[in-house]
């Protein structure tokens, strides 16, 4: 959410004129994000790091915080949104943690969007937490951390650092870098960054042959066509009767999915009706413990 700080600038204005403008923002992108298909989104609103701001500034932006809890949080409920907040709570003034929490378990049944809000977050704290734990795998670190992995990460206002956000979260990261300030970040912004995003071929350090026999192709978060597509790709596995076979149709899908989505579309007409032997499939799939072992029963 960087430009805050320019945007009061420009216009003569304190600092914290930019961040309350940054706060209209934040609630037009809560409300649009869900109808671009995300299902979290985590925002960036104050930094460990940023204590070295004048007191005023982080007393100000800490009480804007305290303040969108409060008030918006019967909002968030009736767009089913589910707020939650990372980072460090200890140092925070008694009231705004109090807020921050109210929020949490106002908002604790929302299911169409879980948004968190980091607030006295430090990416490298949180890993340094997980690491007392004594993790042995990465999926150790993964279930210690607040925020699950991210698909997009969006950063305005020209900059182009991930400055202490989510490190590990953004292992396999696509980025965005917006040049607009925060302050005018508007939906369409959000679904212009959204479809950059779905046009990207993503790989995780695989090739696409590979991708597909290993399972990496997870549905897209952000991208219901992906969801169907790869939901059809495992009925599909499913009636085959060994993985080897990349030809035909299966082999269609294969070539069709590591090409950007815009081109993709096509691809839905391959879909296929689920005859029983597929569906008795999947279902056996279903019963296994996810996308791993999923793996492991087509590998060559
Ligand atoms: C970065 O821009 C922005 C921040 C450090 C604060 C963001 C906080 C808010 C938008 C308000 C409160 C948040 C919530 C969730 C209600 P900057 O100040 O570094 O701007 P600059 O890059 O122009 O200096």
């Amino acid at each position: 959410m960087d430009g805050n700080g320019r945007w009061a600038q420009a216009r003569g204005l304190p600092r914290l004129a930019g961040h309350r403008q940054g706060v209209e923002a934040i609630c037009r992108i809560v409300r649009a994000a869900p109808g671009l298909a995300i299902s979290d989104l985590s925002l960036y609103a104050f930094s460990s790091d940023n204590w070295r701001r004048p007191p005023e500034e982080c007393a100000g932006i800490l009480a804007m915080i305290a303040e969108f809890a409060t008030e918006d949080a019967p909002e968030l409920v009736a767009q089913g949104v589910r707020l939650s907040f990372v980072g460090r709570r200890d140092r925070l003034p008694r009231m705004v943690a109090a807020a921050m929490l109210g929020a949490e378990v106002a908002t604790v049944t929302g299911r169409r969007m879980h948004l968190r809000v980091a607030v006295d977050y430090s990416s490298r704290e949180s890993l340094l937490e997980a690491a007392h734990a004594r993790p042995r795998t990465c999926e150790d670190i993964d279930r210690s951390l607040a925020c699950p992995s991210v698909d997009l990460l969006v950063r305005t206002g020209g900059e182009q650092r991930l400055s202490d956000f989510l490190l590990w979260e953004c292992a396999y990261a696509e980025l965005v870098f917006v040049s607009k300030l925060w302050p005018d970040f508007a939906a369409a912004d959000l679904a212009s960054a959204v479809a950059e995003f779905q046009a990207r071929s993503r790989r995780f350090g695989a090739v696409p042959a590979w991708l597909l026999r290993l399972g990496l192709l997870q549905p897209l978060r952000a991208c219901p066509e992906e969801a169907d597509i790869v939901s059809v790709r495992i009925v599909e596995m499913g009636m085959l009767p060994a993985p080897r076979h990349l030809g035909g149709r299966l082999g269609e899908f294969c070539a069709a999915l590591h090409q950007p989505l815009a081109e993709r579309r096509e691809v839905r007409r391959l879909k296929v009706q689920p005859h029983a032997a597929g569906l008795q499939r999947l279902a056996a799939l279903k019963e296994m413990d996810g996308d791993r072992s999923r793996a492991s029963t087509f590998m060559p």
